[in-house]
């Protein structure tokens, strides 16, 4: 079990984490927020790479800085800005990061054929990654984080940069991936965790603000989330008065699906109010409506 105990970050006087408690058992992990948020500094100290202000980050009890080499024996790592070698075929990398980790020549070469088949990249394996897409080029990302088999493993925006076909591969080769281990992935793409994270870490103003299953996020704002149609000239004045979550034209109108609180308000209006289950994209639109939103898709 990794436990991350009262774990605060300064970077001289700027607070990036204050305070942040969580505790990991084996499961696939949704780090949310948006940019800036601190996900990555997370991940780094989580990575040892970077060091808590205060506060400390156990592993089956014992502090991470501690266990050192040992720690590093059963940790996985992709980085957000993932470095690779462009003129390297996937198998020449791989084989490379392995002698770099001191791992056995010929066992690391059953382990590497073993990854590149998993990440469906056997076919393309002596090709140089010069020419690969963003979604080639992060499986190759994630077969080097699991050349040691690591109990942990995190991966620190994934699947930024992918096409949706891409996505979908890549959400099912996580699913593939997080038995018997702890998978931690951090992401501004609600969707992208969805589907596959068991839980969701949300961190808003320097804390954890949610950590929960999805169903259990979404009760925060069950009772609130409607669609309804509205004339265009409504819009703006229906925009200052509601969260508006989404918008499309529909036959002239404006379906607008938003956030309403209050239990109160204007019967007749409400006529044409649907009450709709909220989502996960729901929660972080009501959760960030104040924070600049860099939401890609
Ligand atoms: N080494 C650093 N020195 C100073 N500020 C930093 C450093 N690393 C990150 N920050 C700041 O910490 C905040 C959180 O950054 P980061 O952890 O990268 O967020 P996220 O990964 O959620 O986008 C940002 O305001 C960023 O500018
Ligand atoms: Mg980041």
């Amino acid at each position: 079990m990794l436990v991350v105990n009262n774990v605060s970050k300064d970077f001289g006087d700027f607070c990036v984490l204050k305070n942040i408690n969580l505790e990991f058992v084996n499961g696939v992990y949704g780090l949310l927020g948006p940019n800036g948020a601190g996900k990555t500094t997370l991940i780094k100290m989580l990575t040892t790479l970077i060091f808590p202000t205060n506060g400390e980050i156990l592993y089956n009890g014992t502090d991470i800085v501690k266990l050192e080499e040992k720690y590093r024996d059963i940790l996985g790592y992709l980085p957000q800005e993932f470095g690779y070698y462009k003129s390297y075929s996937p198998r020449q990398y791989l084989l490379y990061i392995s002698a770099l980790k001191g791992m056995d020549h010929s066992k690391a070469k059953d382990k590497v054929g073993e990854l590149l088949k998993l990440v469906g990249l056997e076919n393309v394996e002596n090709k140089k990654m010069r020419k690969f897409s963003g979604g080639m080029i992060q499986r190759v990302g994630i077969a080097q984080a699991m050349l040691n088999d690591p109990k942990i493993l995190i991966l620190d925006e994934p699947t930024a940069g992918l096409d949706p076909k891409e996505r979908v591969r890549f959400r099912n080769l996580l699913s593939e991936l997080s038995r018997d281990r702890i998978v931690i992935l951090s992401t501004h793409i609600v969707s992208d965790v969805e589907s596959i994270a068991n839980e969701i870490i949300m961190i808003k103003d320097k804390k954890v603000l949610y950590k929960d299953n999805i169903r259990s996020i979404c009760k925060i704002i069950q009772g609130y989330v409607y669609e309804t149609e509205i004339e265009f000239d409504h819009a703006q004045g229906f925009r200052k008065q509601y969260l508006s979550l989404s918008e499309k034209q529909e036959n002239g109108k404006l379906v607008v699906r938003f956030i309403c609180e209050e239990s109160i308000g204007n019967e007749s209006t409400r006529d044409n109010w649907r009450a709709v289950s909220a989502n996960l994209e729901d929660v972080f639109l009501y959760v960030y409506q104040d924070e600049p939103l860099v939401q890609e898709s």
